[in-house]
């Protein structure tokens, strides 16, 4: 197989590049446009740190040959600067080490703007976090606003109060799921 002329929207720009298609997307995104957000982890699909929006669906890059992404849509955590995600996995403690963050991050993107517990849960199965545990994870997503979500919602008093009221039914979703604040973990891929 030769290399191959690859069209792609990388982060909002159209793109092109010359490539084997077999190349790992992970590869292509790191050594040929050099977005070395997105990490490797395992290299084999299975910690989810090579995760990365294709077309709106989180994939493992280390797994997803440069030919899937020809004509696609790719969004890398490079292309979230000033995302309410990164902001609230800092504020909120989910930014726990720099391998699983980026993933992990991609990965709640997709969950949409107003995860419960059990979508957190489902949709981060396969990021896998060996260091800490998930609460602090699943707190920041929850706390995180997307604009989306804020354009959707015209006319509420009060941003804070809701904020606040959302993260009491979070805590009352942990309390209901047996997990602890600092501990815990989400069920297994
Ligand atoms: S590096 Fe891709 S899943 Fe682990
Ligand atoms: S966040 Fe990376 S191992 Fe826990």
């Amino acid at each position: 197989m030769r290399v191959k002329r690859m069209i792609l929207t990388l982060n909002g720009k159209r793109r092109t590049l010359t490539v084997h298609p077999l190349k790992r997307l992970l590869d292509v995104l790191r050594e040929d446009f050099q977005l070395t957000g997105t990490k490797e982890g395992c290299g084999e699909g299975e910690c989810g740190a090579c995760t990365v929006l294709v077309d709106g669906v989180p994939v493992d890059s280390c797994l997803v040959p440069a030919a899937h992404a020809h004509r696609a849509r790719v969004q890398t955590i490079e292309g979230l600067s000033n995302h309410p995600l990164q902001d609230a996995f800092v504020k909120f403690g989910g930014a726990q080490c720099g391998i699983c963050t980026p993933g992990m991050i991609m990965a709640a993107v997709a969950l949409g703007p107003r995860p419960t517990l059990a979508d957190m849960q489902t949709g981060l199965a396969g990021n896998l976090c060996r260091c800490t545990g998930y609460s602090a994870i699943y707190r920041s997503i929850s706390r995180a606003r997307a604009p989306a979500a804020r354009a959707r919602t015209p006319g509420r008093a009060s941003t804070k109060r809701h904020t606040q009221r959302d993260s009491e039914g979070y805590a009352r979703a942990l309390r209901r799921e047996g997990i602890r604040r600092g501990g815990g973990a989400p069920r297994n891929k």
